[in-house]
């Protein structure tokens, strides 16, 4: 097969250059160009053909069918299950259980009665058969160990599975580009390979990226564009959890996550994760506030610690796990200015026990209550939860979905609930107390 003739394009400007260039004369960026296929422009005129548009109302609604993974932490994220013809990519850093979960969802597809080809560009299909072993896997799996995107292209068109999965797609190349594997002209050709095999066969398609601590590097991030849904594997390796949420999803929500524990046999759904994040919490203790948060739409309760400790640098050390930094740089600023403690004279230390990560705003309530509780050392009463966002003039307001949280907070008997105080005149819920600005809180540790 000839060569198609490739060009190298940079991804910031768009401008064209017949060679890699580490630097782009045009707009000056760094390391910007991609190999892509030129069409000559010529050819293209001459293929043009006036298209016929359609009625909007002529289209005929089809359902999505979906098929069932088998894995139910799995199928919520999906929004119920696989979208046929749908290509999804599984995104997560290294050793997070990425191709454990696929071939969990193959097993569990394969003794459903779909067939699966798995390719495994990465390992041997003696290291699969071995993990397999690990997680019981159904047999029926059929393995492809192949990297070159035209053999597997060609095989999946033989072998018509309905479940095709690749493993990852950092190591599939396409032979007619240059460029090594996982560089970002490579993952594009491969993914719009991929992209074919959907939506042309109607096959569903499963592709593992891996993406690197700064979330970066030629891969995933360049897929997003391209693909129906992209779940995300979160958590790291040390941690109890591993959660995967939806970045995006064409055919569901982008609001559900899914929770699991890596044990022995594989990733295991976690279907009380309050219980397990709580399970080794100290009560009594200066600095702890329960959180009552929602990810999508599931309520879920995690402890926020705060550490003060007088400082002996010029510089007091902030630091935040689990919540954004900045976060918790302005709460400390509103308590100083709106409630009188001070904290510069203190390192302070903020974490999300459980390796949880908290990005909504309603975290303010109990950070403020977990830094109010350390600086003052004083443990906040036993059964306190909170949630609410603080503003910058230390008013506190109400955020979504109170009555889920609530209902999160009894179930795990957790009954002293500070919240914003409900707006417009209308009464607290039984049994929480309603706060309206940040100035209460000192009265709140002390009452
Ligand atoms: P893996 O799925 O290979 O990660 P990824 O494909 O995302 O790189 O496995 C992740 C880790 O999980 C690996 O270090 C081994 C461990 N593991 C278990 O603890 N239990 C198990 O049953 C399996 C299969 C793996
Ligand atoms: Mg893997």
């Amino acid at each position: 097969m000839a060569k198609p003739r490739t060009g190298w394009r940079c991804q910031q400007c768009g401008y064209g250059a017949p060679k890699w260039l580490g630097r782009c004369p045009d707009c000056g960026e760094f390391g910007t160009f991609v190999e892509e296929a030129v069409t000559s422009a010529s050819v293209a005129v001459s293929r043009v053909v006036v298209a016929k548009p359609i009625r909007l109302g002529d289209v005929v609604s089809t359902n999505a069918s979906r098929t069932a993974t088998g894995i139910p932490e799995l199928d919520r994220v999906l929004g119920g299950g696989l979208v046929r013809g749908s290509l999804v990519l599984l995104a997560g850093e290294p050793g997070i259980g990425k191709s454990t979960l696929l071939l969990q969802a193959a097993a569990s597809l394969s003794s459903g009665g779909s067939s699966v080809l798995y390719v495994c560009g990465e390992e041997s299909a003696e290291q699969v058969k071995l993990r397999a072993e690990r997680i019981g896997a159904a047999d029926g799996i059929m393995l492809l160990p192949e990297v070159d995107a035209a053999v597997i292209e060609a095989t999946a068109l033989a072998e018509r599975p309905d479940i095709l999965i690749i493993d990852s797609v950092q190591t599939m190349v396409d032979s007619s580009l240059d460029g090594v594997a996982g560089s970002v002209g490579q993952v594009r050709a491969c993914a719009a390979r991929l992209m074919h095999l959907a939506k042309s066969e109607g096959m569903t398609v499963l592709v593992v990226g891996h993406v690197t601590k700064e979330g970066t590097v030629a891969g995933p991030r360049v897929l997003e564009h391209t693909v129906d849904a992209v779940l995300s594997f979160e958590g790291d390796r040390d941690h109890v959890f591993r959660i995967v949420r939806a970045a995006k999803n064409r055919f569901g929500s982008v609001s559900e996550i899914g929770v699991f524990e890596m044990g022995e046999r594989g990733l295991v759904g976690v279907a009380n994760p309050s219980a397990v994040l709580l399970a080794d919490r100290a009560v009594d203790v200066p600095g702890s506030c329960v959180l009552a948060t929602v990810e999508g739409t599931r309520p879920l309760l995690v402890e926020v610690q705060a550490l003060v400790t007088p400082s002996y640098l010029q510089m007091p050390r902030r630091l935040a796990v689990g919540v954004d930094n900045a976060r918790v740089l302005q709460m400390l600023a509103v308590l100083e200015r709106r409630a009188g403690l001070v904290f510069g004279q203190h390192d302070v230390y903020v974490s999300v026990a459980g390796g949880v990560k908290i990005a909504e705003p309603a975290v303010d309530l109990a950070l403020a209550l977990a830094l109010t509780s350390a600086r003052l050392d004083r443990a906040l009463p036993a059964g306190t939860i909170a949630f609410g966002e603080v503003g910058l003039t230390g008013e506190l307001r109400s955020v979504r979905h109170t009555q889920p949280r609530l209902a999160e907070a009894a179930r795990m008997g957790l009954d002293r609930v500070f919240l914003a105080a409900p707006s417009g005149g209308s009464k607290a819920p039984a049994g929480t107390r309603s706060i309206s600005s940040v100035r209460e809180i000192p009265g709140i540790v002390g009452s």
